[in-house]
């Protein structure tokens, strides 16, 4: 299966500091961001993977990151978004890449404590439609929120002002080709972007949506100031650091 990492955007809610760099590229305890969604797929067994940047500093995501040498790559794909028209606006650019198979999508500012091996086989055995993932959360209007009926999504409501449960979509999502024309179809929101969770929504009224909860902890690392500190912190503990 191949992977798709999503560093695109402007990163605008972390201003001052992605005013002259790139949300992911900022350090997250002793790494750079990006290397986070980056390594998990590759410990999952993915190793074709393209790199969607834009914004700032797009240059310094191929000094940084090379070949993938870093990561026992001996080669890794870069395209370039230009604006900020959302998650899967960033996502279309990938269609050529994913050669009309399944992937896997990862936001370039998501951590996971555990990866997304078991998730990647469980997708492995999934015949069509898409897979994500779910946990709970304390801020819940930040982020994608699910609502379940039994054992499948009802729907999700992005950012929603009140939220039904504290089920969280992660930035990990595994999708099949048919997803570009279901991309081909959206609208931009209210606040301008291709949504995912429109997507994801699509999928839910073609009755190919499934998902799992998350084991261990995630991380929206970009999400504003204080998650990009909980970030460094978290990571940092995990790996035996006194802070
Ligand atoms: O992190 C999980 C959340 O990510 C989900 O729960 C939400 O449903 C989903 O919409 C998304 O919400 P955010 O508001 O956190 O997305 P954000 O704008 O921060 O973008 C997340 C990543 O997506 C970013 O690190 C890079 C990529 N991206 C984003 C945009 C807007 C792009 O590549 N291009 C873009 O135009």
């Amino acid at each position: 299966m191949k992977g798709v990492v999503l560093a695109g955007g402007l990163g605008t809610r972390l201003h001052p500091l992605t005013k002259i760099t790139n949300k992911h590229l900022l350090p997250v305890y002793k790494k750079p961001m990006i290397y986070y969604p980056i390594e998990m797929l590759v410990d999952a067994g993915i190793t074709d993977i393209m790199i969607v940047t834009g914004g700032n500093s797009a240059g310094d995501f191929l000094r940084l990151i090379g070949n993938g040498k870093d990561f026992g790559l001996s080669r890794i794909h870069y395209t370039y978004q230009e604006g900020e028209g959302g998650i899967a606006d960033a996502l279309s650019l990938a269609e050529e890449f994913t050669e009309g198979e399944k992937f896997v999508v990862v936001l370039g500012d998501n951590i996971l404590e555990k990866g997304v091996r078991e998730g990647v086989s469980a997708f492995e055995k999934q015949e069509t439609g898409a897979r994500i993932f779910l946990t709970e959360v304390d801020h819940p209007w930040e982020y994608g929120i699910a609502e379940i009926e039994g054992d499948r999504v009802k729907r999700i409501i992005e950012k929603p002002k009140d939220p039904p449960t504290n089920l969280a979509v992660i930035g990990v999502y595994m999708y099949s080709p048919d997803v570009f024309d279901m991309i081909r179809k959206l609208e931009p929101s209210a606040r301008g972007e291709l949504e995912i969770t429109d997507v994801n929504n699509m999928y839910i009224n073609a009755g190919g949506l499934e998902y799992q909860v998350l084991d261990g902890w995630w991380l929206d690392a970009g999400e504003n100031h204080e998650a990009l500190l909980q970030a460094n912190i978290t990571v940092a503990r995990s790996e035996g650091a006194d802070v």
